[in-house]
């Protein structure tokens, strides 16, 4: 099993429709995929998930290991396609987690998932947090979403700075660039000149376009939107550009 999660500290980068457009993208090329949406706005949720239904389980359970992570997972109108929807108990996660004191705890959460899942891809909320900590002690690759301009990269500065404080090696921090506006002259001097701005970059760039947006109109992956454009083939790309770094 591997486990791959799309952070940034910063919001409405694009990591929510990553995540989806991803997970879809596995699920399809046949591997089990999990997606979790650790987020409490539950974006990920809402998009693939027609299940109304309040989730009367409480996260203090999972914590106090009363619950296991296998009775939060939901199926998705897709095949190959499982979710763990967002859950309000969600937002306390970072005290639940200081109080537990467990560096560890979301690896242990996850491991016994490992056995019915291939891919587990974690949809993260915006911040640095002790759960984003954790995430980037855990997942096999952490891919960033960067909207092309001087404030995003100096995120990145802020994400790699944080890892490094902890300890944490930065070399499965992956940034790309994400919302690419072609018409902003900023936009195309940034993604032209990635190597200098932004060495550590993915080849892939994800473009601004109205098709992504349209996925929360029509609740489903970019691909079923609208398979033929540009955005559903930046994913696809995106997806194959993964794949070559975590199954290495
Ligand atoms: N490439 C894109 N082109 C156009 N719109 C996009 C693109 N990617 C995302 N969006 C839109 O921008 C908004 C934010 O995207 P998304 O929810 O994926 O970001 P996020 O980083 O997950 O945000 P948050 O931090 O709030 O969780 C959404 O309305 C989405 O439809
Ligand atoms: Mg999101």
């Amino acid at each position: 099993m591997r486990v791959i999660a799309f952070h940034n500290l910063k919001g409405g980068v694009g990591k929510t429709a990553a995540a989806v457009n991803t997970a879809y993208l596995a699920s399809q090329a046949g591997i089990s995929t999990l997606l979790w949406d650790l987020d409490p706005q539950g974006a990920a949720s809402w998009l693939l998930s027609d299940d109304e239904e309040p989730d009367a389980r409480k996260l203090g359970q999972l914590v106090k290991g009363k619950s296991p992570i296998g009775s939060f997972i939901r199926s998705t109108p897709f095949p190959k396609l499982d979710l763990i929807p967002a859950h309000h108990s969600f937002r306390n996660i970072d005290i639940k987690l200081d109080d537990a004191d467990n560096d560890r705890m979301l690896k242990q959460w996850l491991k016994p998932l490992s056995e019915e899942t291939s891919l587990v891809v974690l949809d993260c909320p915006p911040s640095l947090s002790r759960l984003a900590e954790q995430i980037l002690r855990t997942a096999d690759g952490i891919f960033v979403p960067l909207i092309p301009t001087w404030l995003s990269l100096n995120s990145w500065e802020q994400l790699t700075a944080f890892a490094k404080d902890r300890k944490i090696k930065t070399n499965r921090l992956h940034p790309f660039f994400s919302m690419v506006d072609r018409r902003k002259a900023l936009h195309r001097d940034l993604v032209a000149n990635k190597d200098l701005h932004l060495p550590e970059g993915m080849h892939t760039t994800i473009p601004n376009a109205s098709a992504i947006e349209r996925m929360g109109e029509e609740r489903l992956p970019v691909e079923q939107v609208s398979r033929r454009s540009a955005a559903a083939g930046a994913y696809r790309d995106l997806w194959s550009e993964i794949q070559g770094m975590i199954w290495r």
